[in-house]
């Protein structure tokens, strides 16, 4: 298949008219599947309510089936079409983040989505993303587009086009270019269908956001609790994996400085995850400052463009500093310890 490329300056007026827009939206309508911007990364969307459309999303990625994918929108009135109802917290969430990277899981309408997009579940999951080329191609084609992140499953998610065309060049109808993301981290999924809140991925909306909004809010036992049964059915899965083992350290620079000279003293190639603060600290085959840890939206923004980076340097190993794990730097932590297979080493 050749895959599409459209591009366009994101900040041209009258996006909904572009010629761009309009062929990537009627791509869509045709039960294609299309990758496309968002603020926080890169999403493979496709027909929501088609079944057609959402199983090519699930092959193209190489996605296990049963794990649901969220639906997005436009405008809040689409919600009624496929939503059974929505709870007043959901209402002041919407309120407060929408359009923005937080994602709330509903209780669902049967027979409207395809059952493949919500993995057959009674509950669905929708955002409303904060991009204006996603905004205007919702808009264009009208439908709820069903868009996981656009990277072959277990691989970091892309912040760009050119991330996407790495993992999935011929395998899609198109890509549409609207230049690097801006949050980095995926949404903050919230299941809404329980009084209290529940956080069930972290993400671009903090845990503070949140509870600012609607007072008491749950964490998922399985962000913390690495035996517990996720409640989002991606957060079993392996995420978000370099393609060398990488390991998340506990102590000083000395100390993680330490065990790249161990490894190099075995012949092997070492990166090393860092900051733009350690940066002069190390001294590897590959040492990648990732933002800078004093501003950790700088952080989000840059990590899983650090994560393709090493596989360009070709490293057999990988060391990573830790972040806090409060505010943003709880979505960077979690994404790490994904993609590290949750392997640490403490000094
Ligand atoms: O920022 C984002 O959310 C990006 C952009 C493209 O919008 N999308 C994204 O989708 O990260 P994906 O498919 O990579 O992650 C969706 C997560 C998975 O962990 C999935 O299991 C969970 O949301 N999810 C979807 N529907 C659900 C439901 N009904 N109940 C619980 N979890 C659900
Ligand atoms: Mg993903």
């Amino acid at each position: 298949m050749n895959t599409k490329v459209w591009k366009v300056d994101n900040y041209v007026d009258n996006l909904k008219n572009n010629p761009q827009v309009v062929d990537a939206a009627d791509f869509l309508r045709k039960n294609e599947v299309v990758a496309l911007p968002t603020e926080t990364v890169y999403g493979l969307g496709g027909n929501a309510e088609s079944d057609e459309a959402v199983a090519k999303i699930y092959e193209a990625k190489g996605r296990p089936g049963d794990n649901p994918l969220i639906i997005h929108i436009a405008d809040r009135q689409q919600l009624t079409r496929f939503v059974a109802d929505v709870p007043h917290k959901a209402e002041q969430l919407m309120d407060a983040f929408w359009p923005g990277p937080l994602t709330i899981i509903f209780n669902k309408k049967e027979g409207v989505l395809s059952e493949k997009a919500t993995a057959g579940l009674a509950t669905v999951a929708v955002r409303m993303p904060d991009h204006p080329v996603a905004l205007a191609l919702l808009e264009v084609c009208g439908l709820p587009i069903a868009a996981p992140s656009a990277n072959s499953s277990g691989k970091p998610s892309p912040t760009t086009a050119a991330h996407v065309l790495d993992d999935l060049n011929g395998k899609i109808a198109g890509v549409f270019d609207g230049g690097p993301t801006g949050v980095g981290v995926e949404s903050t999924v919230v299941d809404c269908t329980e009084e209290i809140p529940v956080i069930l991925r972290p993400g671009g909306v903090t845990l503070e956001q949140l509870a600012e909004v609607v007072g008491e809010v749950h964490v998922d036992a399985a962000l913390t609790d690495e035996a517990a049964r996720p409640k989002a059915p991606g957060m079993k899965y392996r995420h978000y994996a370099p393609n060398a083992p990488l390991f998340m350290v506990s102590g000083t620079t000395g100390f993680l400085q330490k065990l790249v000279t161990e490894k190099q003293q075995e012949g092997l190639k070492v990166g090393v995850l860092t900051t733009e603060e350690n940066v002069d600290q190390y001294s590897a085959d590959l040492v990648l400052a990732c933002g800078r840890r004093a501003e950790l939206e700088t952080v989000a923004a840059a990590l899983y463009e650090t994560l393709r980076r090493f596989n360009q340097g070709q490293v057999d190993v990988i060391y990573s500093e830790m972040f806090t794990n409060t505010g943003v730097g709880n979505a960077i932590m979690n994404r790490l310890q994904k993609a590290a297979g949750n392997k640490l080493i403490s000094e």
